[in-house]
């Protein structure tokens, strides 16, 4: 019987120190200067410790950069299509230099790795975004990553793991190259073909994958991504537990579930070969590229980044040097008069085709609105709606901003009141006076304090929202930028609306309540919004209520109906 496929490279290179060797250099680490790595560098880095980044020893070197970059191959001349850099910042570059060691930590402060610094250097971000991804475009994922997260400078060199990066979800669904080229010798498997994905599978998956393994003559591993996968996708946790659910309709003996903790970048043809790669050292012989694999979507112009099958392209030209085999689909649709799935190149002249696209599918799910028997399975769609509830049953925040006196307590108390009556969700008020009473009371009136306490009103709301409960905020709010934030980061948890209580500056003076206006007229009071401050109105709310027109009762009743309008109340 023939052996297990080679890793890339032809060596596994794991970077997991032993544990004596781990505690010598956990002793020596006590003054190297510390790195917090960020969430993409801990997946990257845990991809090296086991061996997935095979040829891969560390982070890489300026030479090796280059030579991605360029000619999509290290400087050895090995096929490697994606840079896997260590970005840091300009001030912590500062504070180092070439042939230092660097302790890796994690989030918690935990070292899990040292770096060998063989290479720093500042790279030309705009020629990298346009080589690895063919654009510089911010609506690419891994672009705006690039340009807006990632640090300035890289270091590049070799670096020793002193531990496992650690996980507590799904412990039984993850396993390092090791472990995966074990079990498929130990099982026979020698042609194994895997399946990519960072999406819930549904049907067309499944004949996709059936299809595939049964035209290589290979045993199949379904290896979803569960480390960072393109923002806005459905969680990994809910997937995982559509995927075991899924494994089930398997053939057990010829069909494997394991978990990849890469870090996406959504990079299209050179994010499909280096998927190949990494499958090639997890001990799988062929890999299947369908559809706009690992696609980033649509630029700002509305087209998309890259053809649908520009990755198979690109992976046929180096299929044979890096020695995987890869398994290309057309987009698999449903055929209605076969009452199957097909490639689109099979299905005959006249008959009818059905799908339903990701973005369709989770608007379907927002509204709570039937998904066909023949586009998923009932317990998948069941699973997914339990965290993805429809908008009847999530949270939101209803936000208010206007200037003092101009009545958005008293109406956020009676809409407090009216979706008391209503029930179904619990409600929390996070009032301007109250909130600076407790959760803010160290706070001033500066431009920096506003925003401090906005953002704070915007933290609470957004984990109300994500409980499914309601916030009613009534802050003055008077800057935009700071209401955009607050927007962007509820909207991810739940509904979200902008009321814009807009009462003239003129009547809440003439109104007074509580006698503000005057001492900010006299000086006594200091950077009083309206009048010794500014207040920028919003461009867009998604109501504009002016007391002068309307009572408080007819004000909350309009707030209803535009809640029940976007589905959020019945
Ligand atoms: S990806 O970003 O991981 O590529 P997704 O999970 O949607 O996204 O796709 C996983 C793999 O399945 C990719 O190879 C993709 O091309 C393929 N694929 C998904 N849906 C279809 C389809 N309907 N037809 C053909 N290929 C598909």
């Amino acid at each position: 019987m023939s052996t297990i496929i080679e890793p890339h490279g032809g060596e596994l290179k794991e970077r997991l120190a032993g544990a004596e060797e781990a505690a010598v250099i956990k002793k020596e680490s006590v003054d190297y200067p510390s790195w917090d790595l960020t969430a993409r560098q801990i997946c990257d880095l845990e991809m090296i410790s086991v061996g997935a980044f095979s040829p891969l020893d560390g982070f890489m070197r300026k030479a090796d950069y280059e030579s991605v970059k360029n000619d999509i191959r290290m400087a050895d001349g090995t096929v490697w299509p994606m840079p896997i850099t260590l970005d840091v910042t300009e001030e912590f570059a500062e504070g180092i230099k070439e042939g230092d060691k660097v302790a890796l930590r994690d989030s918690e402060g935990v070292m899990i790795a040292v770096i060998d610094v063989e290479n720093m250097w500042t790279p030309d971000k705009g020629e990298e975004a346009r080589k690895i991804f063919g654009t510089d475009d911010v609506k690419h994922p891994a672009v705006n990553y690039l340009f807006n997260i990632a640090g300035p400078v890289y270091i590049g060199g070799a670096v020793t793991c002193v531990r496992h990066v650690t996980h507590y979800d799904f412990g039984h669904l993850r396993n390092t190259p090791r472990e995966l080229r074990e079990r498929f010798k130990r099982q026979g498997w020698h042609n194994v073909v895997a399946f990519q994905t960072r999406n819930p599978m549904h049907r067309a998956h499944q004949e996709l994958t059936f299809r595939a393994a049964k035209s290589s003559e290979a045993n199949l591993l379904i290896h979803p991504v569960v480390g960072m996968t393109k923002p806005g996708d459905i969680d990994h946790y809910s997937r995982v537990r559509c995927y075991e659910k899924l494994i089930t309709h398997y053939p057990e003996q010829t069909s494997a579930l394991s978990l990849l903790p890469l870090a996406m970048r959504m990079g299209g043809p050179r994010e499909a070969l280096w998927h190949a790669i990494i499958r090639k050292n997890y001990g799988c012989t062929h890999f299947i590229v369908g559809r706009d694999h690992a696609g980033p979507g649509s630029d700002s112009k509305g087209e998309p980044f890259y053809g649908p099958y520009d990755a198979q392209d690109l992976v046929r030209q180096y299929e044979e040097e890096i020695g995987m085999t890869m398994v290309p689909f057309k987009m698999v649709v449903y055929v209605k008069e076969r009452a199957g799935y097909m490639p689109m190149d099979e299905v005959e002249d006249g008959h009818t085709t059905m799908s339903i696209s990701g973005t369709e599918f989770r608007r379907r799910l927002q509204e709570g609105l039937d998904v066909p028997e023949w586009f998923s399975f009932k317990g998948i769609v069941e699973e997914l709606r339990k965290t993805h509830p429809p908008k009847i049953k999530q949270g939101f925040t209803v936000f208010f901003t206007g200037l003092s006196g101009a009545g958005k307590s008293t109406i956020a108390n009676a809409l407090m009141v009216k979706l008391l009556e209503l029930g179904g969700r619990s409600v929390t008020i996070l009032d301007g006076d109250i909130v600076r009473k407790n959760l803010s009371s160290e706070l001033g009136f500066s431009k920096e304090h506003r925003d401090l306490n906005i953002s704070r009103i915007g933290f609470v709301a957004s984990e109300i929202t994500k409980a499914g409960g309601v916030a009613i905020c009534a802050p003055i709010a008077p800057y935009a930028k700071t209401r955009r934030e607050v927007r962007e980061e509820i909207s991810k948890n739940g509904g979200y609306l902008e009321v814009y209580v807009s009462t003239p500056l003129e009547e809440c003076e003439a109104r007074d309540r509580k006698g503000l206006y005057a001492k900010a007229r006299a000086g006594t009071v200091k950077e009083f919004t309206g009048i010794s401050d500014p207040y920028e109105a919003p461009d867009n709310p998604e109501l504009n209520i002016n007391t002068l027109e309307y009572s408080p009762d007819e004000a909350a009743q309009a707030i209803l109906l535009k809640l029940e309008k976007f589905g959020y109340i019945a």
